[in-house]
């Protein structure tokens, strides 16, 4: 057996080799016959506005640039029509023909949209987000293109920063599977297939810790709390295979990202061995000039020098490299190596066997938007949902009697799909008044009030509507909202109340420095509260909010983050029981923007709060807990579950030992439902301070009513390790706390001594 899996790994190993010689060959000889023009004209990359455009600059002249060989690669166009003209253009009419790559940004879907990724990540299901990555995959083809601006993996301790929507939370082992996931999703075994994109691991690296939680502010930190916390999910991501890979626009250890040559040829090249495209975000290039680190040709310079082989949108390559390279600044080695790459990008998605294979204008109308995509975002939105409270069993609710539906967000098309759904088309989402008459019919009468403005703030009302309508301030005033929505509710046996941010109040360039909903609805739902009916809160956000109030005071909380084409349905489906919800926050819910950063993976410190009250002389606030409102991994369900003890297999095992920790968990409830059992390690005594607990492995089960299962994990000393002081990767031996349970504030433990 051995013989045979090692006579296989050499023969894949001789195939490899064989594949990328031939790639060699193919790229030299192409690169002999290109001039220093059209070698600089590859790492050219383009948005030609008219399309979809995600900066404030766009590109001009771009066929005559095309046709001069000017243009490696284009986004922001869609369709196989258009995207073959230009292709033409490229392979028709430059004089090597090289063809160009087509790009966007397939976030969360392509044009059925899935829930926004913070969202996906709450369903703690690979398979699932692999798929809907599979979907995004199969329509982004549809429409022409071959490269998806995703996945971002950028972890994020603060729920003030808007992209926090855009990724998959706090946690560096969640979120490498999830890194995962999307990679195979996106790629599957060979992103040549026609029908799969190459996926682009983004913001290389950090981006998520800006400063104060304020987009492409300043990132500052320890290159063990990076290694630790915050590299493994682009680690993971090019592990899995990932073909590309984007530069953040943060600076690190004072060096943009994307001129920063430790962290794109030391860590990404060298230590990682990374051998894909590495492009630059949106004109970040030409931003490290702001950043004041040059003009423009001393910038693209230092990029190139870095490691970067894609510019794009901002054109100091294409308008400065060659000067650089008379003056002696870069080599035409640097040069080569960055156009050598990208040309390897193109044969890889076998652009040079047919530069047409992305093009079919046969398959949109076939495979884009088909009611099976449309089923699997349905089921998707409503396993990512979060049930945060649930007084009384209000829900699910029965599908009968009076329901009152109130809120700026339960009749609005504009705010479903959530943020960077550039190609999402608004009309096709559900709402939640159309989705509860999908699943519920006439056995339930409906009384919808808008009830209040999604904010009365006009300033920030015109901050949110850059892209179109989100939140638009209704001709009649709040008081005649409100009253609209207080005669609604006196006929209503309960209320559901649909209020949250609007979908462009997270997402880029979309920070906040307030996470409460905002006042008008703060108001109405006050009003609501008051009518002593019960209140049902489903909430909209693209990411964690300030919601003591509503906890305090409302009946149930539904989180739906913003889920997407099907949204209404998928709610509705949860409202009335059609799926029991199952998803558990990622990010820590804080309890008010002060606790910010708050977080499960905290370190100890040396003066540790026991219990949750206020003790001098510990670290703690004067006033407010240490604790978040909702812990990370915390979510319900319908049904309840019970944990049994740990058990493990071995209490003292030792050196490369695998070992096994195990629960029964029980459905003590009277629903089937799916319980994500977690599991976390605390390491009490290392060489450096470690986290309370991080969290090391998960498994998502599904049981009925009464039924008990056993879950075990396999614990190896690769599950011990951390970085020490010297970055290496290692485990000391000890003793652990194995910790299992529904969320990271409620597990048992069991206490094990690890020797050497
Ligand atoms: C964003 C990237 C995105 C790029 C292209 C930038 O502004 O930061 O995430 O991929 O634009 O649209």
């Amino acid at each position: 057996m051995k013989k045979l899996l090692i006579g296989l790994l050499l023969v894949v190993a001789t195939e490899t080799h064989a594949q990328d010689a031939k790639m060699n060959a193919f790229v030299s000889n192409l690169m002999g016959k290109m001039t220093l023009e059209e070698k600089i004209g590859q790492l050219n990359l383009v948005v030609p506005g008219g399309g979809t455009v995600t900066g404030s600059v766009v590109s001009q002249g771009v066929d005559d640039n095309i046709r001069k060989g000017n243009v490696g690669g284009l986004f922001g166009i869609t369709g196989p029509e258009k995207i073959r003209k230009i292709q033409d253009i490229a392979v028709k009419n430059s004089r090597l023909h090289i063809p160009l790559i087509f790009g966007l940004d397939i976030i969360h879907g392509h044009k059925t949209i899935f829930p926004i990724p913070l969202g996906l990540s709450a369903s703690w299901d690979m398979g699932l987000i692999e798929r809907s990555a599979r979907i995004a995959a199969l329509e982004g083809t549809a429409d022409g293109l071959s490269w998806a601006y995703s996945p971002m993996v950028d972890i994020s301790r603060d729920p003030r920063w808007g992209r926090i929507a855009e990724g998959s939370g706090e946690d560096p082992y969640l979120g490498s599977r999830i890194a995962e996931a999307m990679v195979r999703g996106y790629q599957g075994k060979d992103y040549s297939q026609g029908n799969t994109l190459m996926a682009c691991v983004k913001h290389f690296a950090l981006y998520g810790a800006a400063e104060g939680g304020r987009d492409y502010n300043s990132v500052d930190m320890s290159r063990i709390k990076m290694y630790q916390y915050y590299l493994p999910p682009y680690k993971a991501a090019i592990d899995a295979g990932v073909g590309s890979i984007m530069t953040s626009f943060n600076d690190i250890d004072a060096v943009p990202a994307t001129g920063n040559k430790w962290l794109l040829t030391d860590l990404l090249r060298k230590q990682w061995g990374f051998k894909g495209l590495v492009v630059s975000d949106y004109t970040a290039v030409n931003e490290m000039m702001a950043h004041g680190l040059g003009d423009l040709q001393a910038v693209s310079a230092l990029a190139l020098k870095a490691g970067l082989d894609m510019d794009m949108v901002g054109e100091g390559f294409l308008t400065t490299l060659k000067k650089s390279l008379q003056e002696g600044k870069v080599t035409l080695q640097d040069i080569n190596n960055a156009c050598r790459r990208v040309l390897e990008t193109k044969y890889k998605l076998g652009l040079f066997d047919d530069p047409y294979r992305y093009i079919r204008e046969d398959r949109s109308a076939k495979e884009i938007l088909t009611p099976a995509n449309r089923a699997v975002a349905r089921e998707t939105a409503a396993r990512s949902f979060v049930l945060l409270k649930n007084d009384r069993q209000t829900l699910p609710l029965a599908a009968k009697g009076t329901i009152a539906l109130i809120g700026p967000l339960a009749d609005s098309k504009n705010n479903m799909l959530g943020t960077w759904a550039v190609s999402g088309d608004l009309q096709q989402a559900v709402t939640v008044r159309e989705g509860i008459r999908n699943v519920v019919g006439d056995s339930v009468k409906i009384l919808y009030a808008k009830g209040a403005n999604l904010t009365d703030d006009t300033t920030l009302a015109k901050n949110v509507n850059v892209f179109g309508p989100r939140a638009e301030i209704d001709s009649r005033s709040p008081d005649q909202l409100l009253h609209e929505a207080f005669n609604v509710v006196q006929k209503a046996d309960v209320v559901v109340a649909v209020l949250g941010e609007a979908s462009e109040m997270s997402g880029e360039s979309a920070s906040r420095s307030n996470l409460d909903i905002p006042e008008s609805q703060r108001t109405l739902l006050k009003a609501l509260v008051k009518s002593g009916k019960p209140v049902v809160l489903v909430l909209m956000n693209g990411r964690p909010m300030t919601i003591s109030w509503e906890d305090a005071n409302v009946t149930a909380i539904l989180d739906a983050w913003f889920p997407g084409t099907e949204a209404g349905n998928a709610i509705a489906d949860v409202l009335f029981g059609r799926y029991n919800p199952s998803g558990k926050i990622t990010a820590s819910f804080p309890r008010n923007v002060g606790q910010i950063p708050v977080f499960y993976n905290h370190k100890h410190t040396g003066r540790p709060l026991e219990g949750t009250a206020f003790q001098k002389f510990k670290s703690d606030y004067l006033d407010v807990p240490n604790t978040p409102l909702y812990p990370f991994g915390y979510g319900l369900s319908y049904t309840t579950f019970s944990y049994s003890d740990v058990k493990v297999s071995k209490q003292n095992p030792a050196g490369n030992e695998t070992i096994t920790a195990s629960v029964t968990v029980t459905n003590t409830g009277k629903y089937a439902g799916e319980e994500v059992v977690q599991l976390y390690l605390t390491d009490p005594v290392a060489s450096v301070t470690r986290s309370v607990q991080d969290l090391i492995g998960f498994r998502k089960i599904s049981l009925q009513p009464g039924e008990s299962k056993e879950v075990s994990f396999n614990i190896s000393t690769q599950d011990l390790k951390f970085y020490n002081s010297d970055l290496q990767y290692v485990w000391e031996p000890g003793e652990f706390i194995i910790r299992i349970g529904t969320n990271s504030a409620e597990t048992k433990s069991a206490t094990i001594t690890w020797r050497k």
